[in-house]
């Protein structure tokens, strides 16, 4: 992929799954890395393992402290030029409503919602005066169509599709690039690692992820999609991509579906 030849990418939640199939993608096409999640130690050891470990950094920041994290980022990058951002980091949830605690709704927005804004707004005027950028977010299947035990993810995940559209659309003028990705289920730890009623992590998989793709084919089919400069792209196979185009033609359907699962 000669888009990413030479680009310096700032990819989040590098250092697990999704993100870590791209990481390793993305060094392969010749890009120079920011590595960037909680674990500093992780991340080192992904950087040694990529193509031209030389050419990428380690940028440790914990995004459930959006505003803290950009500040970090700012003194830690100074002038950098950043050419690509992908804000990949996430949290995913399984809980009721009923039984989940309000503060594990805010961790959900400030992760999956909060930090993308904060990470977006430190890179965005220096792309505007350069006039060239692309800003991606992965958000998900479940931005476009709510389901059970999800719905802090639902509305962190929706939001942030809504966000993307609102930048795209401010930023067309100045040629910026602008890319959601939607993957539906793939089979990486974020059910392991997703937040149950009280915060805590559930610990251990759930069958939809593991019966998903591997992340590495969601990382090839969102760098393809990135490359070729789309405003959206949904990522996956079976059901969990049809979702979002039978909830927008066939909605009674997809509502009854859902209610049975
Ligand atoms: N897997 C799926 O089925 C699926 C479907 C749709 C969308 N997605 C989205 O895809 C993205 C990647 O998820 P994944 O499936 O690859 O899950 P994962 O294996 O659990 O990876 C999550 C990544 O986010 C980082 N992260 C979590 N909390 C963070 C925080 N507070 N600050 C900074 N980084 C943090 C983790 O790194 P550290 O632990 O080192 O901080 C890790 O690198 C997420 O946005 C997720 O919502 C996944």
């Amino acid at each position: 992929m000669t888009y990413f030849q030479g680009k310096t990418v700032w990819l989040t939640g590098a250092s697990s799954g999704i993100g870590l199939a791209m990481a390793q993608q993305l060094a392969e096409a010749g890009a120079h890395l920011i590595l960037t999640s909680r674990r500093a130690e992780v991340l080192e050891q992904v950087r040694s393992e990529l193509a031209h470990p030389e050419r990428h950094q380690v940028l440790a920041l914990d995004l459930s402290q959006p505003e803290a994290a950009a500040a970090e980022a700012k003194t830690a990058l100074g002038d950098q030029v950043i050419d690509v951002l992908i804000n990949n980091a996430g949290v995913s949830q399984r809980s009721l409503i009923l039984d989940t605690d309000m503060h594990v709704y805010r961790q959900l927005m400030e992760i999956d919602y909060f930090g993308v804004i904060a990470l977006t707004k430190l890179v965005l005027p220096r792309m505007i005066e350069r006039r060239s950028g692309h800003i991606v977010t992965v958000s998900s299947v479940a931005g476009k169509v709510g389901t059970k035990l999800r719905s802090g993810y639902n509305g962190a995940k929706f939001g942030v599709i809504g966000f993307m559209d609102s930048l795209r659309a401010e930023t067309a003028a100045s040629g910026l690039v602008v890319t959601s990705i939607l993957p539906g289920f793939i089979n990486t730890q974020v059910a392991h690692n997703s937040l149950t009623g009280d915060g805590s992590a559930l610990g251990k998989p759930d069958p939809d992820n593991a019966g998903g793709i591997s992340a590495e084919e969601c990382a090839r089919q969102s760098l393809k999609a990135i490359a070729a400069q789309k405003a959206e792209v949904v990522v996956g196979s079976g059901l969990s991509k049809l979702a979002p185009f039978l909830q927008r033609f066939a909605p009674g359907l997809v509502r009854r579906m859902i209610a049975k699962r």
